[in-house]
């Protein structure tokens, strides 16, 4: 028993040389959702606190992030979310594709399976009301109907 636990202390102490890299991209305020939407600010700040944190490039890190093997989740969920959705360089998506992830927006939304409910650890305030989640889904709505209508010709 005693030298199992020393073979996983030892093995927690080398999983800590295995650190993540936490260097976020360069800002790009030209390119993101809420500057070019010029989403109102209560709703910015719903989405900031929610989303931002793995669906854009201004990641800001909690102290778990400092532990292996939580900080490997930590970065699975920032990689994985900029790849599905990335605010921060919204600009670049096509009209087509910014209307597409807008409805998956309202739908993750909807559902309640964003944000992810292992972030609420350490996030209770990214946790969404019932009356937030109805502001951002009419939010993203709109977002979407402008879209759409633009592209139409
Ligand atoms: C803790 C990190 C985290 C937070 C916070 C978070 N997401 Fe995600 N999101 C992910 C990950 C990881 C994926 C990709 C895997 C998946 O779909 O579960 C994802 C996927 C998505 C997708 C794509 C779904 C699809 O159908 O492919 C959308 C849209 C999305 N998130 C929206 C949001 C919105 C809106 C918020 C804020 C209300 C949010 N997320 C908060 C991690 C997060």
């Amino acid at each position: 028993m005693k030298k199992i636990l020393v073979v996983l202390l030892v093995a927690f102490i080398i999983i800590q040389f295995f650190p993540i890299d936490k260097t976020n991209p360069a800002p790009t305020p030209g390119m993101d959702f809420l500057r070019i939407k010029k989403t109102p600010e209560p709703i910015a700040k719903i989405i900031r606190t929610s989303c931002y944190d793995c669906h854009s490039n201004e990641t800001q890190y909690p102290w778990y992030s400092s532990i292996s093997p939580a900080s490997w989740f930590v970065k699975n969920h920032i990689d994985e979310g900029r790849k599905q959705l990335n605010f921060s360089t919204f600009a670049v998506y096509e009209p087509k594709i910014q209307s597409h992830k807008l409805e998956e927006c309202i739908e993750m939304i909807e559902k309640e399976e964003m944000p992810l409910e292992s972030y609420y650890v350490g996030h209770q305030d990214a946790k969404l009301t019932a009356e937030q989640r109805k502001q951002l889904v009419e939010y993203f709505k709109k977002v979407k109907e402008e879209t759409d209508r633009k592209m139409v010709f």
